[in-house]
């Protein structure tokens, strides 16, 4: 049975003081409240260690917003999948769109990243989407089957139960601007049908797919009661506990 989750992205935010402010509210409301979700965040690598302290019963799920697609050596700035599994991180955000858009990461990249993550017992949470003029030239589908293709289809049915799927139209990244859920639907649902084609539906529906793209405490019970949504990649309103626990309460 796929597994309901909420994540927040907390890019690149927030100084140390306000971060462990953050992480000691979000513990204290998980212990006093029961959520019918996973509730998972990914914080900026520097406190990553500190997030693993204060979760340290897994309350929450601890993931870095990237990481390397090679296991060590000469490549300065980055963090590697064995770093992570050493610090008892529970996977990485692989192929955001900042990622792709800032720093050149491709569907090949993200292909070498997702298998390194599982070989060394991470959970990716693999992101793709259209950008806003291949929406409006009406090859969303097209492109969407292009990078969960690229990225994922080399991988074994046994590997990709264990991915996370976040699909996030670049369009709706940060700009207030939602997809329909109608819109997230049919996307989620053609991505969980092209697993199905591949691997069988018994895979297919096992995997979390994440709708990602301006989730606010208003709008998130709507999207995530979509039957093809399993949660959410919450980028802006992840910043607040107030916010963020309003669009965790979207599963209640
Ligand atoms: O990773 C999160 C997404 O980029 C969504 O960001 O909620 O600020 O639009 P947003």
């Amino acid at each position: 049975m796929r597994k309901n989750i909420v994540a927040g992205n907390w890019k690149m935010n927030k100084n140390v003081i306000d971060a462990q402010q953050l992480m000691a509210q979000l513990l204290d409301y998980k212990k006093a409240n029961a959520t019918n979700c996973e509730v998972w965040i990914a914080p900026p690598s520097l406190y990553l260690m500190m997030a693993r302290d204060i979760f340290e019963n897994n309350e929450v799920g601890v993931f870095s917003q990237d990481m390397s697609e090679y296991e060590s050596g000469a490549y300065t700035g980055e963090i590697s999948a064995d770093m992570l599994q050493s610090i008892e991180a529970d996977g990485s955000i692989i192929g955001h769109s900042e990622r792709r858009q800032y720093h050149g990461e491709t569907d090949s990249h993200c292909n070498r990243k997702v298998k390194l993550a599982l070989d060394k017992g991470l959970t990716p949470i693999y992101c793709n989407g259209e950008t806003l003029e291949q929406r409006k030239a009406g090859q969303h589908l097209e492109v969407v089957k292009n990078q969960t293709e690229t990225a994922l289809f080399t991988l074994t049915a046994e590997e990709i139960k264990k991915v996370v799927i976040a699909y996030e139209p670049v369009w709706a990244i940060g700009t207030g601007e939602t997809a329909s859920p109608e819109q997230a639907q049919e996307i989620h649902a053609h991505i969980r049908s092209l697993i199905a084609a591949k691997y069988g539906q018994e895979v297919a529906d096992e995997i979390s797919i994440l709708y990602g793209g301006s989730v606010k405490p208003d709008n998130a019970k709507e999207i995530f009661s979509q039957p093809d949504i399993d949660g959410g990649l919450i980028g802006g309103a992840a910043l607040k506990l107030e916010d963020f626990s309003k669009i965790i309460e979207g599963f209640n």
